[in-house]
Parts: structure tokens; sequence; C-alpha cells
């Protein structure tokens, strides 16, 4: 399975790169927001860094912009994919974009049925979001399952990016269900690392080893 990183925090990016954890990274104009630096810039620092898929998203809501953004993006770096939202206009720019050789990322998926759409449409990767399913009583990680079932059945290459990631639990499920990708918060990555037994069992060793020297 690979590991995209959900962030636009330089620092984080680098720190994951360091374990090679990072197959991509996925932003969003929220991620890129928290950060409060001019967005370019950390757009730029990111396609230095990774040279895996950069999922960057497009902030028009009608086909024709959005077709505009994401050429613009595309020109930023040949690992650019850009993230369109699951509308109606949003289907018409994948196409279009689809035709013209540009890696698209259908983003805001709640339900399996968008997730065909947006694979006939022509989209590369869906992201279905998981963690805001869970919030409002729905279990996202059935969308997946849903969606992972329907492409199978056709046969459709547009790869699941398991989104919206919010715990350990939601990793653990997308692997086991074979999602290709699970886009993931730097603090999820450090909670996939932790069990109490493994401290307990380093403090234990380094304890027993110590007594020897006394
Ligand atoms: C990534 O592609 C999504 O934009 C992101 O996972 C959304 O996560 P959130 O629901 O925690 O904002």
């Amino acid at each position: 399975m690979k590991f995209f990183l959900d962030t636009a925090n330089v620092e984080e990016i680098k720190k994951a790169l360091e374990m090679g954890l990072v197959d991509g990274v996925t932003t969003n104009p929220t991620l890129l927001a928290k950060e409060k630096r001019d967005p370019n810039l950390t757009i730029k620092e990111i396609l230095s860094l990774v040279r895996g898929p950069v999922n960057l998203e497009v902030l028009a809501i009608d086909a024709k912009g959005m077709i505009a953004e994401a050429k613009q993006l595309a020109t930023l770096g040949e690992q650019v994919v850009v993230k369109i939202p699951m509308t109606e206009e949003g289907m018409k720019a994948v196409r279009a974009l689809h035709e013209e050789g540009i890696r698209t990322n259908v983003t805001l998926i709640f339900q399996a049925v968008q997730a065909l759409i947006a694979a006939k449409a022509g989209a590369d990767y869906v992201s279905p979001f998981v963690g805001r399913l869970d919030d409002i009583s729905t279990v996202g990680m059935e969308v997946v399952s849903d969606i992972a079932t329907i492409y199978s059945n056709y046969g459709f290459e547009t790869e699941i990016i398991v989104a919206s990631v919010r715990n350990p639990l939601h990793v653990l499920e997308a692997a086991t269900m074979g999602a290709d990708i699970a886009t993931i918060p730097y603090a999820v990555i450090k909670q996939l690392m932790k069990h109490p037994l493994t401290d307990i069992g380093l403090e234990r060793f380094l304890k027993d080893y110590e007594s020897l020297k006394k």
C-alpha cells in the first residue's frame, strides 16, 4: 500500500521522507492556508522534495476555470496530480484533462457511485473522505469497500486514495481491504509506530543490560 502524506507542512514531509514513508503528498486549500505563508512557495518546496504524485487542488468551480487552473498546475512539475471536486463541472474537467494527459484525483467523494462516475469520466485517482463520513455516523470505510468492489467488477484502473484519515484503525482497514493508497496526516503516521508494549519492552531491555554493569 502506498502512503501519501496529507499535509502542506514541509517539515512534516521532510521527517516522513527520512523514514521512507512518502510515496506522495495530498494538499487541499485548508492545509495550504494552515501554513500561513504564500501557498506558491509551499507548493514549490513540496515539489522540490517529493518525487511521487503531489496532489494540488483547483479553486475554480466551473469546468473552464478548472481546466485552465489544472493546466497551469501541471506545468509546475511532472509529479503534479490535479484535485478536482466531485461535481458535474468537475467531471467535464476530468474528461477534458484525461484527454490531454493531465492526471486527476477526484476529491470530496462520499458515496461509492460518485467514485463510479469519476472512474468513467477518466479520473486517475478518487478520494473517499472516510473521517468526515464517520463524523456523521456513516461508516466511511464501507464506502471504500464498495468502491473497491465496483472497480474490480469492471476492471477500472482508477486508484483509491483513502482520505480524511483520522486514526490508525482507518489505515489498518485500508490495508486489510487492499486499498491502493492511504493519505495520512503526520500525527497519525506517528501513532502507527506506537505501542505501549514496545515502549515497555525497550525500557526493560535497556534496564536489564544496565544491570550487567553493577
Ligand atoms: C486529502 O486529499 C483530503 O483533502 C483530506 O484527507 C481531508 O481531510 P480532513 O477531512 O481531515 O480535512
